[in-house]
């Protein structure tokens, strides 16, 4: 189909209240009509995902915050004007009108604008938000293709909008601005860095978990590859391979960048190079992970990440994906 004409008929299923898979620069996102209820069940449905865990709603432009948000702070305007599109979710007090099935009956509401043409075309022809979970089924890693919606959602979604693979490879920064701060989320595709510059202010880490705000990305089981995974640091990294590969065990080993001879030679395991710049690796990741599930491994051991800013949305999927075993 011409991209035009899907778009348009990708609008138009929206407007009929079915869901519409598109891509953004992070990872595709599964879509519906913010503002109808029997659309937004359809999400939760096809993606097997509790009601209750609530959804981004994804706009054109910053235009359309107090649509859905009141009570706006300026940080909100700043990071908006800032950052917009792209990777950073904003959380706010809700509107009146935003439905619960939406804020997970909370009285705050996410809000993004993406930073992808074919996300931006149907957010325009449609002309509203677009609630839209990453579109894969619950607890599994986000596709970042449209292969991979395929393979999650299959029939289950009205149409796929393919944009090809996704540039930052990593969901969004989610920052929540209801308590007169500005408090970390979820780590994601936009530096926590660059928010405190912009905003002259260090941002908080704290846990969501502990503010009893339910986002399913702090779950443990989340971003969950079906295979066994772990991490470990440089040094035992080769050890802890040979040692299940001597016990027979089919492994595989995602190294940061080429490894040496020595660790290599008569091994008993594949390795993997993994990119050394946090932005590539990031872009890979879920793609790589989802390679490796189909290659029926027992273990997929991974080379922990440097401990710097860079890195904290690719430790944090890392983390998270060997802690649901
Ligand atoms: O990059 C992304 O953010 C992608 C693309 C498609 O935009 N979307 C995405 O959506 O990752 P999802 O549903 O997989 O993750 C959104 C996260 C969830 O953890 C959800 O709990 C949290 O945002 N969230 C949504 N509304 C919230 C709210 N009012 N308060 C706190 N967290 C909220
Ligand atoms: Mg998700």
């Amino acid at each position: 189909m011409n991209p035009d004409n899907a778009i348009h008929s990708a609008a138009n299923l929206l407007r009929a209240g079915d869901t519409v898979a598109f891509p953004t620069e992070t990872v595709y996102g599964l879509g519906a009509d913010a503002a109808n209820p029997l659309a937004l069940h359809k999400v939760f449905e096809a993606k097997g995902r509790p009601t209750d865990h609530p959804l981004i709603i994804h706009i054109a432009d910053s235009s359309h915050l107090s649509v859905w948000a009141q009570h706006i702070p300026d940080m909100a305007w700043k990071l908006a004007a800032a950052f917009w599109p792209g990777p950073l979710t904003l959380i706010l007090r809700r509107h009146e009108q935003v439905l619960n099935a939406v804020t997970g009956g909370q009285d705050t509401v996410a809000l993004r604008v993406p930073d992808h043409p074919v996300a931006i075309a149907l957010l325009r022809a449609f002309g509203s938000g677009i609630a839209a979970p990453s579109a894969n089924r619950f607890g599994r890693v986000s596709p970042t293709s449209a292969h991979h919606v395929r393979e999650e959602l299959g029939t289950k979604v009205g149409m796929i909008l393919d944009g090809g693979s996704c540039r930052v490879g990593v969901e969004s920064t989610i920052i929540s601005l209801v308590h007169d701060k500005a408090v970390l989320l979820r780590p994601g595709g936009l530096s926590i860095a660059a928010i405190e510059d912009t905003l002259k202010q260090k941002i908080i880490l704290t846990q969501a978990a502990e503010q009893k705000i339910r986002v399913p990305g702090v779950l443990s089981a989340h971003y969950a590859p079906a295979t066994p995974m772990e991490l470990h640091c440089a040094d035992a990294l080769f050890q802890r391979a040979r040692h299940l590969s001597a016990q027979g065990c089919k492994v595989v080993v995602l190294g940061l960048g080429r490894a040496s001879e020595n660790d290599i030679s008569d091994i008993g395991f594949d390795y993997f190079p993994m990119p050394e710049l946090a932005e590539d690796y990031a872009h890979m990741l879920y793609a790589t992970l989802r390679q490796f599930d189909r290659a029926g491994l027992d273990y997929l051991l991974v080379e922990h990440p440097p401990d710097t800013w860079p890195w904290f949305a690719v430790k944090d999927r890392l983390r998270r994906g060997a802690q649901s075993r």
